[in-house]
C-alpha cells in the first residue's frame, strides 16, 4: 500500500516515484473534472480544516476537492475551536480523529501538524507550515508538467526569501523529482544547512543539480521557470525596511526574465502577490520604497509568460489527488512506483 491512511506533512514523506504519482493523477483528475465525470472516491466522509493563519487557494481548494470527492468539507478556524488556548494539540487530535476521516492544517509550527498526525489516527494533510508547503508543490511541478510535456532535464530558478516554507519545498521537491534547482537570494536568506543537505541527498540520486547563489543573474541563467514568492510570510517579525531592502535586487522583472537567455521561460508565484498598488499591504511597502511592485512586476506578473493562474487552479485539482489516495482506499497497482 503505498499512500492508503497516510498522512502528507512534508514532502519526504513520500518517495520520489510517489510525488510523480500525485502529479499525474492530479493531471487525470483535472480532465476528469473538464469532461464532468464523477469521482467521488471520498463519498460519506467529513474532513476537518484547521486554519490558524489566512488562505484563499488552500482553504478554497481544499474545500472544492472535499466537495467533488463526494466528501464533507468543515472549516476550523482559529477563532473558533479551543486549540492551542484551552485544549492541547494532542487531546483535539484525538477529538478531532474520533469524528473525522481526514484532517487538513495550516499552520505555524511543523510540530502540531506533526502531532496532530500522530495522535489522531487518521490521514492529516499539511496545508502550508513555517517549514514547508507540500500541497503547492504537487500544483507547482503539475503546472511545470503540464507546461513542457515532461519534468526530465528542466531547471527551476527560485529568486528572494530563499529560506521560508516555499523555497524549502521547492529545493527537497525538485530534488526528488530529478527537477534542477538554482536559488537565487542574499546570503542571510538562503536555504538552512540541513534542508539544503536534504535536498543534496535526493539529488544524488535522481541527478538533479542544486545550485544556490548570491548572484541573481547566474541563478536565473538557463531556467525553465522562475518563481518567487513573498519577501514577508505570514508570522515573520522581522524587520521590513531591512528585509525589502535585501530583496530588492532580486525582483522578478522583464529584464530578469530576459536573463535567463531561454525564450520559453515560464513565471510561477505560489500567491498571494504584491505585484501592483492594488492591495493595502502592496500600497503601503511600494510607496514606502518608491517602487510599482516587490517581488514581481505588474508586466510580467501580467504577462505571456506568466503562468500563475493556471498554478493556483492546479492546487484544487492537486489537493484532491492528494486526500483521494491517502483516505479513498483506490487500487494502485504497485507497477507504479520504481523504489527511489
Ligand atoms: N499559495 C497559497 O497557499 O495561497 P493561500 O495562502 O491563499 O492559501
Ligand atoms: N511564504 C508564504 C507562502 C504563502 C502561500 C507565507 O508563508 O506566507
Amino acid at each position: 500500500m503505498h499512500f492508503q491512511g497516510k498522512s502528507f506533512l512534508k514532502e519526504i514523506d513520500f518517495t520520489g516515484s510517489e510525488l510523480h504519482y500525485l502529479i499525474d493523477f492530479a493531471i487525470h483528475l483535472k480532465q476528469l473534472k473538464k469532461q464532468h465525470i464523477p469521482h467521488p472516491y471520498l463519498a460519506g466522509k467529513n474532513i476537518a480544516l484547521l486554519f490558524e493563519k489566512t488562505s484563499t487557494r488552500t482553504r478554497s481548494a481544499f474545500t472544492v476537492a472535499a466537495n467533488d470527492l463526494g466528501a464533507h468539507p468543515e472549516f476550523l478556524g482559529k477563532e473558533d475551536i479551543q486549540l492551542g488556548e484551552k485544549e492541547s494539540v494532542s487531546d483535539t487530535a484525538k477529538v478531532l480523529g474520533s469524528m473525522f476521516d481526514g484532517i487538513e492544517f495550516r499552520g505555524f509550527d511543523q510540530q502540531v501538524v506533526e502531532q496532530l498526525a500522530a495522535d489522531s489516527g487518521v490521514p492529516v494533510w499539511n496545508g502550508l507550515t513555517d517549514s514547508w508547503h507540500p500541497t503547492q508543490m504537487i500544483a507547482d511541478f503539475m503546472t511545470l508538467k503540464e507546461q513542457f510535456g515532461t519534468l526530465e532535464g528542466k531547471t527551476l530558478a527560485y529568486v528572494g526569501d530563499g529560506r521560508n516554507n516555499v523555497a524549502n519545498s521547492l529545493l527537497v521537491t525538485g530534488a526528488m523529482l530529478g527537477v534542477s534547482i538554482q536559488i537565487g537570494a542574499p546570503l542571510a536568506l538562503q536555504p538552512e544547512k540541513w534542508v539544503r543537505e536534504l535536498a543534496e541527498g535526493y539529488a544524488e540520486q535522481t541527478g538533479a543539480t542544486i545550485f544556490i547563489t548570491e548572484e541573481v543573474t547566474e541563478a536565473v541563467k538557463g531556467a525553465d521557470a522562475l518563481y518567487t514568492d513573498v519577501w514577508i510570510s505570514m508570522g515573520e517579525s522581522i524587520d521590513v525596511d531591512e528585509r525589502v531592502k535585501l530583496l530588492l535586487p532580486y525582483q522578478i522583472n522583464a529584464d530578469l526574465l530576459q536573463k535567463t537567455g531561454n525564450p520559453d521561460t515560464i513565471v510561477l508565484h505560489c500567491l498571494p502577490a504584491f505585484h501592483d498598488k492594488q492591495t493595502s499591504k502592496g500600497k503601503q511597502l511600494t510607496d514606502q520604497f518608491q517602487v510599482a511592485a516587490l517581488e514581481i512586476t505588474d508586466e510580467v506578473f501580467q504577462g505571456p509568460k506568466s503562468k500563475v493562474f493556471e498554478q493556483a487552479g492546479n492546487r484544487m485539482h492537486a489537493i484532491k489527488a492528494i486526500m483521494a489516495v491517502t483516505l479513498g482506499n483506490l487500487f494502485i497497482p504497485d507497477t507504479f512506483f520504481e523504489q527511489t
